[in-house]
Formats: C-alpha cells, structure tokens, sequence
C-alpha cells in the first residue's frame, strides 16, 4: 500500500504574530495623520490687523504670520512702551532688533508660536533699510 503524504503547511510562529500587530500599531497612526492635512490659518489684511492695536487686544505682524500677544504683554520682559507701539502693526524689524539691535532668543520665538493665529497678507515686512522704530 503506498504511503500517503501529508503537506503540512507550516504554523505561524507566535512571535511572526506579534510582530505583525506592533508593525500595524506602528504604521496605522501615520498613515491617519497624512490623511488629516494641518487646518490652514486664516488669511488677516492689514486693515483688521490695524484694528487689534491696543495692549489688551495687541496683534502683530512678524515674518509674514500674525500674532495675539495680547495674553502675553503683561508678562513681556521688556518695557511696555517698547512693545506697546507695535501692536496692529508689522512688527518684524521690532521683533528682530528689540529696538536696540539684539535678536529675541530661541526660546522667545518658540513661545511667540504659541500665539499664531493667521497668515499676514498686509504690506512686506519693514527692512533694515527702512531704518529703525523711531
Ligand atoms: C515686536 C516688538 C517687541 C519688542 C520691541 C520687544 C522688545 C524686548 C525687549 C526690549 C526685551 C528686554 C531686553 C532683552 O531681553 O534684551 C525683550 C525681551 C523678551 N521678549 Fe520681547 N519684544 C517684542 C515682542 C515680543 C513678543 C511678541 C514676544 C513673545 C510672544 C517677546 C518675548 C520676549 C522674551 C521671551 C524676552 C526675554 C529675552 C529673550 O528671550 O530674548 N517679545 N523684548
């Protein structure tokens, strides 16, 4: 009588298993976010930005992005007569020289994204050449 063959197909091993499902909690979340697009900021004219020029309502322009500092001014290290002027205003050359020719740190323009609120489609930043806050 000839021998019967029986194919076996080979078992998945347990730890084949696992790896597949940590790869798949790896790859799923990823592939979430690059379907969820970042929500665009809204577009602000200089006209409205104009509008938010006192301390407790304080926007400004810098680098082509909007800012509320409104919270923020209380706690500003520098004197308010320095800062205050700048609000509904572009502010980018204040912002670069501190009104005396120094750069705000690294860690000041990470804390200043925290208060983005839109994109400044106003007048071009001020230049060096436009000469100083006077
Ligand atoms: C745009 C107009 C502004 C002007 C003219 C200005 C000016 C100044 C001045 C005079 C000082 C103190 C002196 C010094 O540290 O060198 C200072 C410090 C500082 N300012 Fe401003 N500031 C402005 C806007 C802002 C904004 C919008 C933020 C953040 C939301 C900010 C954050 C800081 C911080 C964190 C410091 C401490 C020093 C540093 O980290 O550079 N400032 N600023």
């Amino acid at each position: 009588m000839p021998s019967t063959r029986r194919v076996r197909s080979t078992p998945r091993r347990p730890w084949e298993t696992t790896a597949f499902a940590l790869g798949a909690l790896l790859i799923l979340p990823l592939a979430a976010q690059a379907d969820d697009p970042a929500p665009s900021l809204p577009v602000i004219t200089q006209e409205e930005l104009a509008q938010h020029d006192q301390p407790e309502d304080c926007w400004k322009a810098i680098h082509g992005k909007v800012y509320d500092i409104s919270e923020y001014l209380p706690q500003h290290a520098g004197p308010p007569a320095m800062v205050e002027p700048w609000c509904g205003r572009e502010a980018t050359e204040a912002w670069e020289t501190k009104g005396y020719g120094a750069a705000h740190s690294d860690a000041a323009r990470t804390l200043l994204e925290d208060y983005l609120i839109g994109i400044y489609e106003g007048e071009p930043e001020a230049t060096a050449a436009d000469g100083q806050q006077d």
